[in-house]
């Protein structure tokens, strides 16, 4: 499960390039790296209906939970070229169900990859199991 920042963001790069984003023209790449080292490649997915827009972090938690894999260390998410995107609101929360201890990196407006815990992006999150009478 050891992969650098550098690794897993240029793994996102590649998922970046299958991204389908003819409404937004605003393609985005995810790299979920899971604990057994495998890495999970998403892109974002929109629709005519543009509601219907799944985000590439979401894109690559669902092949990675229909793969029957669920413990992830980190994700990386590029947007345009040379810079990038943190995750939105509804990824973190996607995200933190699993992992909330992973690893999100992302790059500034001048290419440097910035590195955050997901518990650091999402404070005080939603935990079902946490708000049920305990
Ligand atoms: N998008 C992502 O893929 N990830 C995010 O975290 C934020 C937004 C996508 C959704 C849409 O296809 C496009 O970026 C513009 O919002």
């Amino acid at each position: 499960m050891s992969m650098t920042p550098k690794a897993l963001m240029a793994e996102a790069v590649k998922a970046r390039k299958r991204a389908y984003a003819p409404y937004s023209r605003f393609p985005v790449g995810a790299a979920l790296l899971a604990k057994d080292g495998r890495v999970f490649h998403g892109c974002n997915v929109e629709n005519a209906s543009y509601g219907l827009a799944v985000c590439a972090e979401r894109n690559a938690v669902w092949k990675a939970v229909s793969e029957g894999v669920k413990d992830f260390a980190a994700i990386a998410v590029t947007a345009r070229d040379g810079r990038g995107a943190p995750p939105c609101g509804s990824c973190r929360q996607v995200l933190h169900e699993f992992a909330p201890n992973a690893w999100v990196y992302w790059r500034d407006s001048r290419g440097h990859i910035l590195k955050r815990k997901l518990t650091e992006l999402l404070p005080s999150a939603f935990r079902l199991e946490e708000l049920r009478g305990r």
